[in-house]
């Protein structure tokens, strides 16, 4: 089954948002996509609609980080679909592991907020990913399923077609250490193994994304593993050279 490629850059907290629309215009004006991938790139919130509209019109995606799973209300900070999409995202990461281990997200929280995104017709980017200790103890695959599980509980094959899965070993995210091509391609096929649950060609088609420390060195190998599909980009994304040679691997899959 040939995937398209994905390419996201997650910018984090980084960027005024001048630099931001910088950083969009010069990816944007990039016409070198040999692999014909889509991009997608997550600045923050309060550059979030200037992006939007510096890339209208370009191939390039937005969305957000993070969004709150109400509608509405007194839930002072948070941001609701709506509002992302109002700012002109389609597509918004949930569950990175900084929002699971920083600012409290749990499984449950991450379910109503797939739910949240699937009603408001935005694309889901759910991250799974076990730490250094779970690793070592031989308990990645088991983790990377109760987050599957726990996250997508409820939801149909119907619903779920959106989806896009990242893989971040939470021990390679930041950390300059990235897993080999194997320990990513171990993981992608085990989750693509998970979701057959939702039929043999639903899994055959998921777009499973591989982050943590992906840089212009090391992507071509990793993006040439038969299950890993894209990259979610962190500190590389941040530099638009980089960026797009990202965007430009070489994987000869
Ligand atoms: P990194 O971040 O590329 O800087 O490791 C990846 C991520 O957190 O999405």
């Amino acid at each position: 089954m040939k995937r398209k490629p994905f390419i996201a850059g997650n910018w984090k907290m980084h960027n005024t948002i001048a630099e931001s629309t910088a950083l969009a215009a010069a990816i944007a004006k990039s016409k070198e996509n040999k692999n014909q991938a889509d991009i997608l790139v997550a600045p923050s919130y309060t550059s979030l609609a200037s992006v939007a509209q510096t890339v209208k019109g370009t191939k390039i995606l937005v969305a957000a980080q993070d969004v709150h799973f109400e509608e509405k209300g007194a839930f002072t900070s948070a941001v609701s679909p709506s509002q992302i999409k109002d700012a002109g995202a389609t597509h918004v990461i949930i569950g990175h592991s900084e929002r699971r281990s920083l600012f409290g997200d749990t499984d449950g929280i991450l379910n109503k907020k797939l739910a949240a995104a699937f009603k408001h017709n935005l694309v889901p980017v759910f991250c799974v990913g076990e730490t250094l200790a779970e690793r070592e103890a031989g308990k990645t695959l088991s983790v990377i399923e109760s987050q599957l599980g726990n996250g997508l509980a409820g939801f149909t094959a119907e619903q779920l077609k959106t989806l896009i899965i990242a893989y971040e070993p939470v021990w390679a995210i930041g950390t300059g250490k990235t897993a080999t091509p194997q320990q990513a391609q171990e993981v992608h096929a085990s989750i693509r193994k998970y979701m057959e649950k939702y039929g043999k060609d639903f899994a055959a088609k998921i777009i499973i994304l591989y982050g943590g420390s992906v840089k212009t060195d090391n992507a071509d190998a990793i993006m040439a593993e038969p299950d890993v599909d894209g990259a979610l980009v962190g500190g590389q994304s941040l530099v638009a050279e980089q960026f797009i040679r990202i965007i430009n691997f070489n994987a000869n899959k």
